[in-house]
């Protein structure tokens, strides 16, 4: 999972993850295991085909509790007499994936002839359902309207995946990216105080190109921005990345422009941010372009030096800022090598910034690659403060605590 994915300190808040039967049922451990991680508890449930393909002990030996299977068994331990409403009166959010048609079918129309129907219908919650099944299945009338009928119901519903299912054919109806079904299930256990913000990203480096095949760059990797990126979605935010080349993947409830230079980066978010609250600007944009050669890859053809010409690219942040309205909100970055504080401060003056995060690149732990920053916070206001070393998945929280929303 990348880094931009590895949000923790849901701690013990409870997630109720129901399995049914489809061949997708051995990935829901790998979900299991990333909730964990976040430091929410899990409990589960395998319905009786799921547990053909995977078993309640996997579940049980990964750390859920307490495991749920048939309706009429014993009650697990941790668990209760009780156990088809007991995860409705304990758990914050269920999360159903794989889904299979049969128990779309059965959640749409409200049935309760098992352990896990029963529990959904019990459950007031907010419920995630991810569907895993065959093409023809999916595409079928019947899936097709209860899907539909799942909305209107108040599920949030994870979009299968299309390429080759298990059985060999090829279609949609493979279970989503797990980071699709994880954000969306962490944004059910987050405040929503980002809601109604439209907030736009950069993220990533920008490529110059000088030849038909070299380019000029840097070694960003794209992760703080998608971190900041991350963590406004899971607080409710309508989130628009302009990316720069990064292998970076995204979920569906974000919008991705790709760019590749400065300049398109700079034209696609002066378009933007007309419509945006929030601007963060944590691309790392090269501050010249090569002169470009020409469109052939040029050939060395025995010279034994060679002069490249660059010229300045547009500043973005600063141009967002110079164009900054009432109510706008500025987030900069800054990557420095030395005098830290007081390029910081010049920054955020300089660009018209509401706040600005900067960090010394040379240090350990810190910038280019890195799971982690250590961070100095300035502000508009005045605010300063120095973070530790932390995952950027946490410097990303602390930025939207710290920005002051009001
Ligand atoms: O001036 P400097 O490049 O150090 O400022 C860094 C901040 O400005 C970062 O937030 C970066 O994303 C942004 N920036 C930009 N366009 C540039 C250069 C930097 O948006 N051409």
């Amino acid at each position: 999972m990348q880094p931009h994915y590895r949000f923790a300190g849901f701690m013990g808040k409870r997630v109720h993850l129901g399995v049914s039967g489809s061949i997708a049922a051995y990935r829901s451990l790998d979900l299991l295991r990333a909730l964990l991680e976040a430091d929410c508890t899990v409990s589960a449930t395998l319905t009786e085909s799921a547990a053909r393909f995977v078993t309640p002990l996997s579940f049980e030996a990964l750390g859920a509790s307490p495991v749920y299977g048939s309706m009429f068994e014993a009650a697990p331990s941790g668990g209760s007499a009780f156990g088809h409403l007991e995860p409705g009166q304990e758990a914050e959010v269920m999360v159903i994936a794989p889904a299979t048609a049969n128990v779309l079918a059965k959640l749409a129309h409200g049935l309760a002839d098992d352990m896990l129907s029963c529990q959904a219908l019990a459950f007031p919650g907010p419920k995630i359902v991810a569907p895993a099944m065959n093409p023809r299945m999916w595409d079928s009338p019947a899936t097709r309207r209860n899907w539909d009928l799942l909305d209107i119901l108040g599920y949030t519903r994870v979009q299968p995946d299309s390429g080759h299912v298990a059985c060999g054919d090829t279609g949609d109806g493979r279970l989503a990216p797990l980071e699709n079904i994880l954000i969306e299930t962490l944004k059910a256990l987050s405040p929503q105080d980002l809601a109604g913000k439209r907030v736009l990203v950069t993220l990533g480096p920008t490529r110059e190109p000088w030849d038909g095949v070299r380019f000029w760059s840097n070694p960003s990797s794209g992760t703080m921005g998608a971190c900041l990126a991350m963590a406004a979605v899971l607080r409710g935010a309508e989130v628009t990345i302009v990316a720069g080349p990064t292998a970076l993947e995204f979920p569906p409830n974000a919008t991705v422009v790709s760019v590749t230079t400065a300049r398109e980066m700079h034209d696609a978010c002066l378009d933007l941010w007309p419509g945006m609250d929030i601007g963060c600007a944590t691309a790392a944009v090269a501050d010249f372009h090569p002169v470009p050669f020409g469109p052939e890859k040029y050939k060395k053809g025995g010279i034994e030096s060679l002069t490249v010409h660059f010229e300045p690219n547009p500043d973005i942040l600063k141009a967002l800022g110079e164009s900054k309205t009432e109510g706008q909100k500025l987030i900069g970055f800054a990557a420095e090598t030395s005098n830290l504080k007081e390029e910081a401060a010049r920054k955020l003056d300089s660009k018209r910034l509401d706040l600005i995060a900067a960090n010394d690149i040379s240090r350990q732990g810190s910038g280019f690659g890195t799971p982690t920053n250590e961070m100095f916070v300035l502000d508009s206001a005045g605010r300063r403060e120095t973070w530790p070393v932390l995952p950027k998945t946490e410097v990303a929280w602390r930025l939207w605590d710290h920005l002051q929303l009001g």
